[in-house]
């Protein structure tokens, strides 16, 4: 951070850094991010629309910050930043667990920390990896070849999802084209239509399973926190769809891009095929190389001091994870992809009030898919120019848009 950028900046700063940007290679931050590496621990950048916003590189701050009750994830603040033009003038209904803050948030999230438990987690392995098996049959099967991302990444977490939640998979087409129109437009109308149309699903949902309960997850909740009043309808409609979109999209793109990852690692890849125990370590260490979730957004909603600057009520404050896991002051040599390090204390699933939920339940579906896969098929290759193969833009979760492998 120069001098020149500090608190007195007006409103807009047409020359300081764009973002987010897209990814130069898919699993490495931005080329064009290294002023904010070497600007840590928070920078200034403009957001498409103009606007100049804070960005937080530095680990330790970005720690303090996140656990900061005067950081709010309320979208309708007026400061709340906008990543890209297709969430700006969003019509915002609000968004439960992510878009809510304490007290709500707290109300909300404490409601479903028993299902996300290490515990629960662990009770779901074996199904997780039979689902897993079966997918790797089904490529068997048809292959050799297959699009990795439409015959595994993405159907493997969508599955588990559906199975925890009580979502019927038949109508897995539905719910993962809307999360893609949700997350990627490309216009407002499709991120608003994808919304409307998830939310009246889940009401939908709700409805049919009062009449005839099922035993998932939702039905839990509809028994014990709907039926008492705790919640009502619009609400637990808006858990289920945060649960059922975050519970499929991240963990498809870590298994998509972890894949990718690996074999360009090969040295890594052979070392983890020699050790199977480092499987746990390495899943850890791709969440901190990886950062595919890479920008975190808040709005302040009063001063704060942090990093030898001000931060000003309702200016916009994002989070850029792959900068931040890349700190050489808490991992040495942060660019290389290492089992060996203590990568624990990565940023990768968010930090504080809302860190990551599901992170126990991803980690169990990492370990189980990417373990199996280079198990069971130890011949696994990229079938195309590796520098070919089309990833996420920048303003979206990262991961890759198609996977060709062959065995
Ligand atoms: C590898 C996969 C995943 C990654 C990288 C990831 C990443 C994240 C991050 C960074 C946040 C915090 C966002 C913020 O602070 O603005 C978050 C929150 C959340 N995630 Fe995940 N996630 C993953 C998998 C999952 C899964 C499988 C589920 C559900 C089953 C899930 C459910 C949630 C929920 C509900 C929240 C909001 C928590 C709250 O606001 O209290 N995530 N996730």
């Amino acid at each position: 951070m120069s001098e020149a950028l500090s608190n007195t900046l007006p409103d807009t700063v047409p020359d300081v850094l764009a973002f987010p940007q897209d990814r130069t290679c898919p699993y490495h931050p931005p080329a064009a991010y290294q002023p904010l590496r070497d600007g840590r621990p928070l920078s200034r950048v403009t957001l498409f629309d103009g606007r100049s916003v804070w960005v937080v590189t530095g680990h330790s701050e970005a720690r303090a910050l996140l656990a900061d009750p005067r950081l709010s994830t309320d979208r309708r603040n007026a400061g709340f930043p906008t990543p890209s033009r297709r969430f700006k003038g969003l019509q915002i209904r609000r968004t439960a667990l992510l878009g809510v803050d304490d007290p709500v948030h707290n109300a909300q999230r404490r409601m479903l920390i028993p299902s996300f438990t290490l515990k629960r987690t662990a009770g779901l392995r074996p199904r997780i990896q039979q689902t897993v098996d079966r997918l790797i049959d089904s490529m068997l099967a048809a292959g050799p070849g297959a699009d990795l991302v439409g015959a595994f990444a993405l159907p493997v977490p969508s599955m588990v999802i559906c199975d925890l939640l009580g979502v019927p998979y038949e109508d897995h087409e539905f719910f993962e084209g809307q999360s893609r129109r949700l997350l990627r437009g490309p216009e407002l109308a499709d991120v608003e239509a994808a919304r409307v149309a998830l939310d009246e699903y889940l009401v939908d949902l709700i409805r049919r399973k009062r009449a005839e309960p099922g035993g998932g997850l939702l039905d839990e909740l509809i028994a014990t926190r709907l039926e008492t009043g705790e919640t009502d309808v619009g609400e637990l409609a808006s858990m289920a769809v945060v649960l059922l979109v975050a519970g499929h999209e991240t963990t498809a793109n870590m298994i998509s891009l972890g894949t990718y990852t690996l074999l360009r690692h090969p040295e890594q890849l052979a070392e983890l095929r020699a050790d199977p125990t480092l499987l746990s370590e390495a899943v850890e260490e791709l969440m901190r190389f990886l950062s595919i979730a890479d920008s975190l957004l808040r709005v302040a909603t009063s001063d704060i001091e942090t990093g030898g600057v001000t931060i000003r009520a309702d200016d916009g404050v994002v989070f850029s994870t792959s900068v931040i896991n890349r700190d050489e002051a808490v991992f040495e040599e942060p660019d290389a992809l290492n089992w060996n390090r203590p990568a624990r204390h990565h940023l990768a699933f968010g930090f504080g009030i809302h860190q990551c939920l599901g992170q126990n339940l991803a980690r169990a579906e990492m370990e189980i898919a990417l373990g199996t896969l280079f198990d069971r098929l130890p011949g696994l290759r990229l079938a195309a120019d590796p520098d070919r193969i089309p990833f996420k833009p920048g303003d979206t979760i990262q991961g890759m848009l198609e996977l060709p492998v062959t065995w």
